[in-house]
């Protein structure tokens, strides 16, 4: 257990207007937390803090090599007036899966989402209560070596900011348009697709830019090596209903294993769904759209929640997914991941873990 010591802000910030359309991401509340690591002594420090800038040396790993690893969950108001985390222990395990890959030093689970819990009850008054709002959780490690030689760093901060979020996409639950891409690729098998880490993002902004220039809200990536099989989208994985059943590309190594994804997989499979996670060819969801079989297609992901995809884009081909509105499965989904996120659906699996 960790003994956190807490530095109040003096000068609390004027919290959002309640018609504020909280743009994903661009405000941040009253304290952070900050923790540090150095080689030998171990994870040490573990501080709450008034949010603001940190100085790092310009040499910092993180700055050349990009040594860092990011996770991503949200804290709802619930219906009950308390605070509700979504499986947050998912969170840890997946954060230290990508520091594995990284080099960087793991932090046990139970420090983890203790860190969140303290910091988000402290800052709880920043959680918005409008529908679909909710307050961000950002934790992210990053090497902090002063050392331009590229080795695992010795010196890590381990941060946790927070943000009070409206919907990740303007259109809201309206469909989004995907551009399928067919030039550049996201992530290889063997590489750094499955952690959650800045290389995988960065890699995807050229692209994204292309997309958004063509009215397309974000990218869907195909695999590396024969480009033809569907992997994720820029922040959430995919999933389609052809003829009834549910399908999403498998877990391979290059992609992002989400935890909404996790989450809709065991909520279709108890719906009565058939939920078949395989290596899916684009070239299957261009078949099942000319014979009209691809029923719906929606994204899954901590900031996009259930995100219908209404149209997606391959080559000079728009494949408008039925009538190009929200499906009825997607609606469903919708409903009850963030019913049981804001507690009005019983949580019948244990996810939620209440501050
Ligand atoms: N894929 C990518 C690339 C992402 O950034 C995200 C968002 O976190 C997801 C998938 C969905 O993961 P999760 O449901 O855990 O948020
Ligand atoms: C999340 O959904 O938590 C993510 O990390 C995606 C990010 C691009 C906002």
């Amino acid at each position: 257990m960790l003994d956190i010591k807490v530095t109040k802000t003096e000068t609390p910030k004027a919290k959002p207007a309640k018609d504020d359309p909280l743009l994903f991401g661009t405000i941040f509340t009253d304290h952070m937390f900050i923790m540090d690591y150095a080689e030998g002594k171990g994870w040490y420090d573990p501080r709450i803090v008034p949010y603001g800038d940190i100085t790092l040396p310009p040499a910092a790993t993180i700055f050349h090599y990009g040594q860092g690893v990011f996770e991503g969950l949200k804290a709802y108001n619930a219906v009950d007036g308390g605070v509700n985390l979504f499986r947050p222990d998912m969170n840890a395990k997946r954060s230290n899966r990508s520091s594995d890959r990284l080099c960087i030093p793991e932090i046990p689970e139970e420090d983890f989402v203790q860190a969140i819990e303290e910091l988000v009850e402290l800052d709880k008054d920043w959680i918005p209560n409008e529908p679909d709002h909710s307050l961000y959780i950002r934790p992210f490690i990053i090497g902090t070596d002063p050392f331009l030689g590229l080795r695992t760093s010795a010196y890590y901060k381990f941060i946790i900011i927070l943000s009070p979020v409206g919907p990740y996409y303007p259109e809201g639950l309206d469909p989004v348009g995907i551009w399928i891409e067919d030039d550049y690729v996201r992530a290889v098998r063997g590489g750094i697709g499955e952690a959650k880490t800045g290389g995988n993002y960065a890699a995807s902004i050229l692209s994204q830019v292309k997309a958004h220039d063509e009215g397309y809200s974000q990218v869907l990536w195909l695999d590396g090596v024969y480009r033809k099989y569907i992997e994720e989208v820029g922040a959430m994985n995919i999933f389609f209903k052809i003829d009834g059943k549910v399908v999403t590309p498998m877990l391979n190594g290059s992609i992002l294993p989400g935890i909404t994804r996790d989450s809709v997989i065991q909520i279709c499979k108890e719906w009565g769904y058939d939920v078949i996670e395989k290596r899916i060819d684009i070239a299957e969801i261009e078949e099942a759209w000319k014979n009209g079989t691809l029923e719906e297609v929606w994204g899954t992901g901590t900031a996009a929640v259930i995100s219908p995809v209404g149209k997606l884009r391959m080559g000079d081909e728009i494949m408008q997914v039925q009538d190009g509105g929200i499906g009825e499965l997607s609606q469903r989904l919708y409903d009850e991941v963030t019913g049981i996120q804001l507690g009005k659906v019983k949580d019948t699996r244990g996810w939620i873990v209440k501050i």
